[in-house]
């Protein structure tokens, strides 16, 4: 039985991370509450305290806007605590998952980002997310597993805004603009929790750095338009609005973003055995798990 320390258990990933818990796993479930990243010596405590085999550090200040003027909140949290928590684990013989971002690149470059490719982020953010991985990495017993545009069931994210977004723009007959400029890969969050269970159970070795996105690329435009589309199909919505594409420069952001973060994952996928669904055909499927819950709920 392996015992697994999850932070975070209460965000979007976390969630589907204890939706899906393989057989031999003891799960300890960690909500902010319970264990605030920001402070080190919780961290410390925490570990030595259940000396679990892994911790999975799903738990980040993800507020990429608000990172811009809470700058040593974010690094805290997404950098302070990855580096105690896998110093920690190294005296106990644990090893960390830590779950990173696409947007510890720039976006210059025009073919998928690889793993061992040069950072450089271009937001407080993907700067703290970079500085987190750089301390962890320094011990042997890191895994750091790096996403992109990532959206569940639950929580905050793209989908359930642009869902609630064409809702009610629709009934008002007004339309709807997304940035056009931006490409990237939606990822479920099922599939990255998959891909989580999948390392932590590896029996063979695996990178440091790995990357995991679901396969192909849309800009925010046309996942916006998608999630509309296949939420009217299956009628979890009447109507889509419609959507207008929009630059980047149009749209008021306090954080830069990447305009191409496209990951290379091809490693991975071989790696574990296990290679993801289309974004398109995955968004289905979690517009399919929205529509049985809001079922449930009517
Ligand atoms: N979302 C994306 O598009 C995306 C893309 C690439 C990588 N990632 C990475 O993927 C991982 C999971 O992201 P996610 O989308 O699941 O994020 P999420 O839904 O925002 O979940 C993060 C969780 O961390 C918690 N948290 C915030 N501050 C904390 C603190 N001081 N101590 C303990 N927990 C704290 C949050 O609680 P509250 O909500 O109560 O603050 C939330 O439950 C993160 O490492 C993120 O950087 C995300």
């Amino acid at each position: 039985m392996l015992k697994i320390l999850l932070t975070g258990a209460y965000g979007q990933l976390g969630q589907s991370l204890r939706d899906s818990i393989p057989n031999e796993i003891d799960l300890i479930s960690f909500s902010k509450q319970d264990l605030d990243l920001s402070d080190i010596r919780a961290c410390e405590h925490i570990v030595m305290k259940h000396k679990p085999d892994w911790v999975i550090n799903t738990g980040a200040y993800t507020a990429v806007d608000l990172a811009e003027i809470n700058r040593s909140k974010a690094f805290a949290i997404n950098a302070k605590a990855p580096e105690m928590l896998s110093k920690s684990l190294k005296k106990i013989g644990g090893k960390l998952l830590q779950i990173s971002t696409d947007f510890v690149f720039d976006g210059n470059q025009s073919i998928p980002y690889k793993p061992l490719n040069k950072l450089n982020p271009l937001n407080v953010y993907g700067a703290s997310k970079a500085e987190g991985e750089f301390q962890a990495l320094k011990n042997l017993n890191t895994k750091i597993i790096r996403t992109s545009w990532l959206y569940g069931v639950t929580g905050k994210n793209f989908c359930l805004t642009m869902i609630n977004l064409h809702r009610s723009k629709s009934l008002l007959n007004e339309e709807i603009n997304v940035v056009s400029d931006q490409i990237g890969s939606p990822t479920s969050t099922v599939s990255l929790a998959k891909a989580c269970w999948k390392i932590i159970q590896l029996e063979r070795a695996s990178p440091s750095i790995m990357h995991w996105s679901d396969c192909g690329c849309s800009s925010w435009y046309d996942f916006a338009i998608a999630i509309g589309e296949l939420s009217e199909s299956i009628g979890l919505i009447k109507k889509a609005a419609k959507v207008n594409p929009i630059k980047s420069s149009e749209f008021i952001a306090k954080a830069t973003r990447p305009s191409y973060s496209i990951l290379d994952c091809t490693e991975t996928w071989d790696i574990l055995n296990y290679k993801p669904n289309h974004w398109h055909k995955e968004l289905r499927n979690i517009l399919q798990l929205i529509y049985k819950g809001k079922q449930s709920l009517d």
